[in-house]
């Protein structure tokens, strides 16, 4: 959707209301990612259900479909990928165009790292903004040739035919999106290729990698691979994605009489912050019929509405709960008391800046939250009722959203079509289970 196309859609929420019912949200944007990256990689088919339909996910299927990758789907849900091998991609025709989608851009810079072939990596506004010497960097020590414009953004252009070394690094930053771009690089280097993180980051990328058969050493914070292995193709069923679910965990918890089943959320314990983060805060929230599904581990979560408390956040969850601070922001400013958010400098470098955006909507909604320089510092008490700019933020639009469960009157949020890019559908389901909300 183009920028001006994006601007134009609002949602209108109406105040009150209490989430009640089982429900499905779509799936993992991270594990759905990754499912057709390595799938293309693989020898033989990759079949994926419960596959994240959203413009990110789509934008990966649609680089792999150009180049060469035979790709069915997705119909609810359903991809066919025929892998064409480690060494089987074909160069695309044109720049490769990722839309909002930072995980499509920083991964696949590390895989494009190891082709034969030239590409060029292009993304809308928001993404031509977001940083990308943080892979370039690691990726340029291990031989890569990939040129950024001055400021270290896209688009980025990828010299083909670099023989790859193996490396050494300890990340800088917690990121996961760093850790797979340099390991799917490191699938294409001679020798070893180690990732050391300052703290523990979303895993999707070495259980995957591992489930398709390739060898990787995983030893607390570190973890190893050696390149020129293979990938077997396999069945990847995708749960639904904890950072969907967290808008409803929050929903639920802040609305009065509120009782909310999530069906088969991935609970991979480097995505479970949000949950200790909530339940420290004093939410109920059951995990319920826990279970393991093609190595992520899953789990039904029952939410019924609880008088939320602040807290100080422990700078040890943010990296566990890096996506779902827009929500937990929300949570915080219904809660009884002052929370506290330090550590998560990276908020400001997501989609849009969240600590800058997420305080400017709170303000207009009556809310006392201040803006630090790495996080940010909220007085629980009334939420009122306004207009709030998205900023074309997925997640802020859904967080304000969810807000007026517990607003004094109705909340207007502008710039709402990026919803679209992590969970299609929002606007029914949230309605559904008893958010009064159009758009
Ligand atoms: C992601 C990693 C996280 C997260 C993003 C998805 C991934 O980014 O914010 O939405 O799929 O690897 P960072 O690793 O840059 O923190």
């Amino acid at each position: 959707m183009s920028g001006s196309d994006s601007k134009s859609v609002r949602f209108s929420v109406a105040p009150g209301g209490r989430l009640q019912g089982r429900l499905r949200v779509p799936g993992d944007k991270s594990i759905s990612h990754r499912s057709i990256m390595l799938g293309s990689l693989a020898e033989g088919e990759t079949r994926v259900t419960g596959f994240l339909e959203g413009d990110d996910s789509l934008a990966t299927l649609a680089a792999f479909k150009a180049m060469g990758v035979l790709i069915e789907g997705p119909v609810n849900g359903r991809v066919r990928i025929q892998g064409v091998g480690l060494h089987g991609l074909q160069p695309p025709s044109q720049p490769l165009d990722l839309g909002n989608s930072g995980t499509s851009m920083r991964l696949m810079a590390g895989l494009l790292a190891g082709q034969s072939f030239n590409a060029t990596l292009t993304g809308d506004a928001s993404l031509s903004g977001r940083p990308m010497k943080r892979v370039v960097e690691p990726l340029a020590r291990m031989g890569a040739h990939i040129g950024t414009t001055d400021r270290g953004t896209a688009p980025l252009v990828i010299r083909g035919g670099a023989q790859l070394t193996g490396i050494d690094y300890a990340m800088p930053v917690a990121s996961a999106q760093v850790k797979s771009s340099v390991l799917l690089a490191g699938l294409y280097a001679s020798g070893r290729t180690c990732v050391t993180e300052p703290a523990p980051t979303r895993d999707h990328t070495e259980r995957m990698l591992a489930g398709m058969g390739y060898p990787v050493q995983r030893d607390g914070n570190r973890v190893c691979l050696e390149g020129g292995h293979m990938l077997r193709g396999m069945a990847i069923d995708v749960p639904a994605d904890i950072s969907s679910a967290a808008f409803f965990l929050v929903g639920a918890s802040i609305a009065p009489g509120s009782d909310l089943v999530l069906e088969h959320v991935g609970i991979n314990p480097t995505r479970t912050g949000v949950i200790d983060i909530l339940i420290r805060m004093g939410a109920s929230i059951g995990i319920e019929n826990r279970r393991e599904v093609g190595g992520e581990p899953v789990a039904d979560l029952h939410v019924r509405a609880a008088r939320l408390h602040g807290i100080d956040i422990p700078p040890e969850l943010v990296p566990l709960a890096i996506d779902e601070f827009p929500a937990l922001f929300v949570a915080a400013a219904c809660a009884e008391g002052r929370t506290v958010l330090t550590g998560a400098e990276e908020l400001r470098v997501k989609e849009s800046d969240r600590i800058q955006v997420m305080a400017d909507g709170l303000a207009a909604l009556g809310v006392n939250a201040q803006a630090t320089p790495d996080g940010m510092i909220i007085e629980g008490g009334a939420i009122g009722a306004g207009r709030v700019n998205s900023h074309g933020d997925h997640r802020i639009a859904m967080a304000f959203a969810m807000a007026a469960l517990q607003a004094q009157g109705p909340i207007e949020i502008s710039d709402c079509a990026n919803v679209n890019t992590s969970f299609p559908g929002f606007v029914e389901l949230a309605g559904q289970a008893g958010l009064h909300i159009e758009s």
